[in-house]
């Protein structure tokens, strides 16, 4: 049902994109649309990430690697499609200064539901320390202390389902998500094991973020591996 409400609204910014070659309709009217799949719901929805607060930097990378086929999923390749740059990023800058209340942890909980005691430390284990045995940097170097996100690319990983953070690591084994080189999450993902990829996005979803929650501004330390998303010099 919701599907059909989205593809809906979305023939209809089409139309109205084709009517004249300036961006035609106003940021209120597309982000509408968004809304009915990225909106603040109180039940979880297994594959719709939170978008509203993550660096705009991220978001606006994000738009363009569905636009330029990096990232698949046919509703968003379409959505984006022939949106010009700027308008890109006016979206993204949109979508990162709202603040909307989070999920609660059991709506993003999904499947990770159901995760053991031993699969829960596990996850919380990569969370803060990584595996140096299998070069596995703990998340938290990266995606900060409190895994809120360090702006301008670099996202938080607190109020996505678990069956989306799921999903995307499958995403970067087959190579169907991929970011500019070298592709830091890439290469993390092929170093984790399909359970250990089971447990980390377990934890994750079950995990409740502060209500005030925000991107970082900085990191204490620099990036452990290189990632090209991330504007050289580190997250600054
Ligand atoms: C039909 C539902 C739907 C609509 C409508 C939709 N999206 Fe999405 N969007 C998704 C799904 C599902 C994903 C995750 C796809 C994947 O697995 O990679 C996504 C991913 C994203 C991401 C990446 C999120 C992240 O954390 O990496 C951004 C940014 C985004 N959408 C922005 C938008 C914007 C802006 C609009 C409106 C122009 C929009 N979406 C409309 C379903 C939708
Ligand atoms: C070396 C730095 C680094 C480390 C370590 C790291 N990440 Fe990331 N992560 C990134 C960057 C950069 C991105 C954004 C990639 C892009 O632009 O597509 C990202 C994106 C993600 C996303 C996508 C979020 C979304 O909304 O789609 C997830 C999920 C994720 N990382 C999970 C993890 C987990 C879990 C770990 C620990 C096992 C981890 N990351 C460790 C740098 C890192």
């Amino acid at each position: 049902m919701r599907l059909f409400h989205a593809l809906g609204l979305a023939a209809a910014l089409s139309v109205a994109s084709m009517a004249s070659a300036a961006p035609p309709d106003t940021l209120e009217q597309r982000i509408a649309a968004c809304l009915s799949c990225h909106g603040v719901k109180e039940r979880g929805d297994a594959y719709f990430p939170r978008i509203a607060g993550k660096p705009a930097g991220y978001l606006y990378n994000q738009l363009r690697n569905f636009q330029n086929g990096h990232r698949q999923y046919p509703m968003m390749n379409y959505m984006v499609a022939h949106l010009p740059d700027a308008y890109l990023r006016e979206i993204a800058d949109y979508f990162a200064g709202q603040h909307p209340p989070y999920a609660t942890a059991t709506a993003t909980a999904g499947s990770g539901a159901t995760a053991s005691a031993a699969q829960l430390e596990r996850g919380e284990v990569l969370v803060r320390q990584g595996d140096a045995g299998r070069k596995i940097p703990a998340c938290v170097s990266c995606h900060g202390t409190a895994l809120n996100g360090v702006a301008p690319a670099i996202p938080g990983l607190l109020g996505l389902p678990s069956d989306y953070i799921n999903a995307q690591f499958g995403n970067w084994k087959n190579h169907s998500r991929r970011a500019a080189a070298p592709d830091c999450m890439a290469d993390i993902a092929a170093r984790l094991s399909v359970e250990d990829v089971a447990a980390v996005s377990a934890w994750l979803g079950r995990q409740a973020p502060d209500a005030d929650a925000r991107p970082a501004s900085s990191l204490p330390a620099p990036l452990p591996i290189r990632c090209g998303s991330v504007p050289a010099g580190g997250a600054q």
